[in-house]
């Protein structure tokens, strides 16, 4: 068995664990854009070079000739790798170019759901350059949105293109300017109501007929505790033992759950009819609100760091579970995760998201774990001694794996604070003040 594997990253090394546990014991042939030593001990071979190189990286399939291909990043899949790979004969875990718009494209995703009558968007709007826009933008945002308003560029960027009223967007001009510049870039824009609640991500595999959820994941993207600072990738995760969040209702957890089968039942109706639906992995971002559960996006891949909670909980066998979301064959008995809480913490360098002034200077981590700690490396390099470096980019996720968040959250905060090196990382992420937070947050918005 070899799977081809498309990714560097702390979710890639946390990917090709997951697969190398496998009883099929495939050999990993890892293409990615730096070399990731976590993944280099795990693969049979490594290329590094640009993943967006696609006759490259087919020249590679051709010759190394594997059964399937995981793909971890966004841009690779939104700009059609899975059909590429399917014109030589290689499927993936991993939606085609079409329905990866549900990720590659917010409009598309917003007007899918409408479409199709999945009711779980805030009020939105599309704008389009076909004709003078400043007025109508002004007007639906002062007069319908009242001025709470999310103005969100229609194409993939790096995580940077929604900007949020109050947050980003000072004036309404701003928001105009904002707006204006989107449908220069790319054409269109997406323009909707600023939602107030808790974040929470829902990952789930489909095979495009069936739809099976992974644990409720709650994301943290700003750079300092207390959820301040800049934003960045994501700086820590955590995920509860009964799969769901402290500050989620049953139906809350439940109205998600349905949402992410019907995205994946509207992609299978819109797919052409060659293809199978959507396979891969299917990322819901929630928000919990004073009335329920409302979409603020789709991802076409796994989230990076919720992928980190969630694989080493996978009691299943990913091999197996990845042939059954390509054959079509998904059932419930492929997947089973322990029901542990979990905590992951990312270690940055000391300036990161801005400064980088660290790359370079050497980082010494843990070990060996403890059988509940995880370390998935990241951006870092190593030198033929075997000593790491720092990248400018997130370093490494730290997992604890325990019966309840506060002690995965001990066991994650003991392994961060025995790295040595010039990083830092968040000391709240899965602390029981941060979460109590949540839970008091959510109570005081449905009260109102
Ligand atoms: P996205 O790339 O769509 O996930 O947006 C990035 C971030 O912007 C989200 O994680 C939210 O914090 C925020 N955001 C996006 N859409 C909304 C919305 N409709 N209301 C409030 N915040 C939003
Ligand atoms: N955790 C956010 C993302 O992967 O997009």
């Amino acid at each position: 068995m070899k799977i081809l594997l498309l990714t560097s990253s702390a979710r890639g090394h946390a990917i090709a664990e997951t697969l190398a546990r496998s009883r099929h014991m495939p050999a990993i042939i890892n293409i990615c854009p730096n070399r990731n030593p976590g993944i280099r001990r795990l693969a049979a071979e490594q290329y590094v070079m640009d993943i967006m190189d696609f006759p490259a990286v087919l020249e590679i399939a051709k010759q190394t000739k594997p059964d399937f291909a995981f793909i971890g990043p966004d841009d690779p899949i939104g700009g059609g790798i899975v059909d590429a790979l399917e014109s030589i004969g290689v499927p993936s875990v991993a939606p085609t170019k079409d329905c990866a718009r549900i990720e590659s494209s917010k409009g598309f995703a917003r007007e899918l759901m409408r479409k199709h009558g999945i009711d779980a968007s805030p009020r939105f709007r599309v704008f389009e350059t076909t004709s003078d826009q400043i007025e109508p933008i002004r007007q639906y945002i002062v007069g319908d949105l009242r001025g709470e308003y999310v103005v969100k560029y229609d194409a993939l960027k790096g995580g940077k293109g929604v900007k949020v009223s109050g947050e980003h967007l000072h004036s309404i001009d701003q928001g105009v300017a904002y707006a204006l510049e989107c449908m220069q870039e790319c054409g269109r824009v997406v323009i909707e109501e600023k939602l107030i609640g808790v974040e929470f991500s829902l990952m789930s595999f489909t095979s495009g007929k069936t739809t099976i959820d992974m644990p409720a994941v709650q994301d943290h993207k700003r750079a300092c505790d207390g959820d301040t600072g800049p934003n960045t990738g994501g700086m820590g995760t955590y995920s509860d033992a009964n799969h769901s969040l402290p500050f989620l209702t049953a139906q809350d957890l439940a109205r998600a759950s349905e949402v992410n089968r019907l995205v994946a039942a509207a992609l299978m109706k819109e797919c052409p009819e060659h293809v199978e639906g959507y396979k891969g992995i299917l990322y819901g971002g929630f928000m919990a609100v004073r009335d329920g559960v409302r979409v603020i996006e789709y991802n076409a891949r796994f989230g990076d760091p919720e992928a980190l909670n969630i694989l080493p909980l996978l009691e299943t066998d990913f091999v197996d579970l990845s042939l059954a979301i390509i054959n079509g064959e998904l059932k419930p008995e492929h997947v089973r995760f322990a029901r542990k809480a979990t905590v992951c913490k990312y270690i940055t360098p000391a300036s990161y998201p801005e400064a980088k002034t660290e790359k370079g200077r050497p980082i010494v981590f843990p070990h060996p774990l403890p059988e509940n700690g995880r370390l998935y490396v990241g951006d870092i390099s190593e030198d033929d001694d075997g000593t790491f470096r720092l990248g400018g980019s997130r370093t490494a996720g730290i997992v604890g794996i325990a019966d309840t968040i506060a002690d995965a959250e001990s066991i994650a905060e003991n392994l961060c604070e025995q790295v040595k090196g010039p990083v830092r990382f968040r000391k709240d992420i899965g602390t029981a003040e941060l979460v109590k937070k949540r839970v008091e947050t959510m109570k005081q918005i449905r009260s109102t």
